[in-house]
């Protein structure tokens, strides 16, 4: 179903994201008829270009990072039609007034912020002193939103002044992945799962989001943020509050960001020996974080696992272990609900723990899996034995189970429609802020230093003692 006509004006449309993501995903929404005709992208940042230059290389962004599509070359020139490109300073007065006459008032105007933090509040000013955005405008913001309460708040403030809240959409782009919106559809659209969905019936949960890549490349940035920052304090901790969060009583934007709050707040302050940190190692062939993030001496993690509760009827005493960490064995992200053994065996001779696991798969591969309980097939009598039950969907819808919509692009139609359910409202950050800057803090007044892993591992075997000293123990990473 195609959006609104709308403008769409990208600050820093000549930067990385805008190259890598925002641009080729707009593309497939255009390819997919999502974006309709008239509509424009204005491309808006520091450097001396001109449109056919700014289309020349949003052509060759979509050329290498456009996937299969980008080859439908008479598609990509009716898209780059709809560019435009205009040169502006963000703390001065160049392009501002060209921006206000090229903007239309009569079509939906969104402003997506790919730039430095810093910079938000000089945007955000001249929108409104130039008189190009209105009561209607929507502006988009990049993670990282803040790196702490203070700087958030202070984010928010800056936003406050000249937007309302329901014109923000803060970006969280895991809530942007299929799975994760499958998350709710599960939990709140079946009779099966809810009930259990508690302390009396689940063990613990596990959320790992594993990569193999390294800092290479955003070493500046990323020593001065680590996993916890840039990982935990948003992704992760979305993730978390779609599993734990109580039903909304409608799926709407403010009610589903005022049962994820609850969560944020509930969380209990965390017990430093249930937070493990680490920092990868060189190989032979590859060099180390400290290598990578140009700083022989950084204390920065590159990986966290850590132990967390929830105080709530529903959930107290379960604990949720969350990690993460970069140069991992596999690209691999996940989240694994296990149930409570059960209490008592009928079966003689059966000595196995037998527990329903459920095992749901972000990326790469979207799935769901349920182990269950049967009888070992054959003659050998009542022997039990788990075996997953499938339910990944594939089989069941065929092609259509196939969604290669990126997060990214399904987040930006969703600005165009003025639908924020899925993204982050201003309270809800400073929350998680307010629960992962005593740990930060912690680390730092301690001198914490990292443990060291070995790349293509499960992150530090600390992580592991984590689990086993509870008598559980993670899933493999594969
Ligand atoms: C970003 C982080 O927000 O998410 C990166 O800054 C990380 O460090 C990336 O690599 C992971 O996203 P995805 O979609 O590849 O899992």
């Amino acid at each position: 179903i195609p959006v609104d006509e709308f403008d769409l004006v990208i600050f820093g449309g000549t930067g990385d994201l805008a190259r890598r993501k925002i641009l080729p995903g707009l593309f497939r929404r255009f390819i997919s008829n999502q974006m309709p005709t008239g509509s424009r992208i204005i491309g808006a940042a520091r450097s001396d270009m001109d449109t056919e230059g700014y289309r020349q290389m949003v052509r060759e962004a979509i050329a290498e990072f456009g996937g299969e599509e980008s080859k439908d070359l008479k598609c990509l020139e009716r898209f780059v039609a709809q560019l435009h490109y205009i040169q502006v300073d963000a703390k001065g007065t160049a392009g501002w007034d060209e921006l206000h006459a090229l903007i239309r008032f009569e079509v939906i105007n969104a402003f997506y912020f790919s730039v430095a933090p810093s910079l938000f509040g000089d945007l955000a000013e001249r929108l409104h002193n130039y008189k190009i955005a209105d009561d209607d405008s929507r502006v988009v913001v990049e993670k990282p939103f803040g790196r702490d309460l203070e700087t958030a708040k202070e984010l928010n403030a800056i936003l406050a002044e000249h937007f309302g809240e329901s014109q923000i959409y803060r970006i969280d782009h895991y809530l942007g992945k299929e799975t994760v919106q499958n998350l709710m559809a599960v939990r709140f659209g079946n009779m099966l799962f809810e009930p259990l969905w508690n302390n009396h019936y689940v063990d613990h949960i596990q959320i790992t989001v594993a990569e193999t890549v390294g800092v290479g490349g955003r070493g500046t940035y990323y020593d001065k943020s680590g996993a916890m920052r840039d990982m935990v304090q948003n992704h992760l901790m979305q993730l978390l509050c779609l599993i734990a969060m109580e039903s909304p009583s409608v799926f709407d934007a403010d009610a589903v960001r005022d049962e994820k709050l609850k969560v944020i707040r509930a969380l209990q302050p965390i017990d430093p020996h249930h937070i493990v940190r680490g920092q990868y190692d060189a190989t032979k062939t590859e060099p180390s974080y400290r290598e990578d993030a140009e700083n022989p001496r950084s204390h920065t993690e590159s990986f966290v696992a850590l132990r967390c509760e929830i105080a709530n009827w529903r959930w107290a005493g379960v604990p949720f272990y969350l990690r993460t960490g970069k140069k991992l064995k596999a690209r691999s992200s996940e989240i694994i609900v296990v149930f409570k053994d059960i209490g008592h065996s009928i079966f003689p001779g059966d000595e196995k723990r037998h527990r329903n696991i459920l095992s749901i798969q972000l990326q790469p591969n979207e799935g769901m899996q349920l182990q269950v309980t049967i009888k070992e097939p054959g003659p050998g009598g009542m022997r039990l034995i788990d075996v997953p039950l499938d339910m990944t969907f594939a089989e069941a819808l065929g092609p259509d189970a196939e969604d290669s919509t990126d997060a990214y692009e399904r987040l930006i139609m969703d600005v165009i429609r003025g639908n924020q359910t899925l993204f982050m409202r201003g309270d809800e950050v400073e929350a998680a802020w307010a629960w992962t800057d005593p740990l930060i803090e912690g680390w730092q007044a301690r001198g914490d230093v990292p443990k060291l892993y070995e790349q293509g591992s499960s992150g530090p075997e600390d992580a592991l003692m984590l689990m086993h000293r509870e008598g559980r123990r993670w899933h493999e990473i594969k």
